[in-house]
């Protein structure tokens, strides 16, 4: 390497995120607020739902989403870091989506579309697990690796569940639901004509 090339490298800019150590950091960052978001938006979507299955499946997964907050706190540890939330756009976008279908729906039309809200938190989740795994495994941070795995197969496990309650019971009801539902709203805003 010539002199110019390391004069050039000794003034390059560094970017904010400029490693995959950076990249990894934020998005620990990022998925640690996701996750603490998912803890305050559980107990309402419990609580809106009517199907008492759904209900236990929520709290169910209340309980498991507070290990994966502890869980990222040992990965924190691990890097000799005070755990730290960077504000995560798409789970605030799904958890308005969610606010949105409560305000939205009733009984069990209301249950299919928190399923469908959920399920698009757990996607968002695998991805981010799958993701920090992958990375924490190059980066050689082994143990940060086992961390997430255990944390993706209960996500991976919610995600299926959540497919069964929707299939075998939440989606029948609503669909019954949805047909008594607009024939009584046809015949009322024929009477509010
Ligand atoms: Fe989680």
């Amino acid at each position: 390497m010539g002199m110019t090339d390391t004069i050039k490298d000794m003034f390059k800019s560094t970017p904010e995120v400029g490693s995959l150590q950076d990249l990894f950091l934020e998005q620990l960052k990022d998925v640690y607020d996701a996750e603490h978001r998912i803890l305050e938006s559980l107990p309402v979507m419990s609580e809106a739902a009517t199907s008492t299955k759904l209900q236990a499946a929520f709290s169910k997964h209340q309980t498991q989403t507070e290990t994966h907050v502890t869980r990222l706190e040992q990965v924190f540890d691990m890097m000799g870091l005070e755990p730290e939330r960077k504000s995560c756009a798409a789970i605030k976008g799904l958890v308005t989506e969610a606010e949105e279908v409560m305000d939205e729906a009733e009984g069990n039309v209301l249950d299919a579309g928190l399923i469908a809200a959920a399920h698009a938190v757990e996607h968002y989740e695998i991805a981010r697990y799958g993701t920090l795994r992958a990375w924490a495994e190059t980066l050689g941070m082994t143990q940060a690796a086992k961390l997430f795995e255990a944390t993706l197969k209960e996500e991976n496990q919610t995600d299926v569940n959540l497919t069964s309650l929707a299939e075998d019971s939440v989606n029948p009801a609503a669909f019954s639901a949805d047909l008594t539902a607009s024939s009584k709203s046809s015949t009322a805003s024929r009477a509010s004509r």
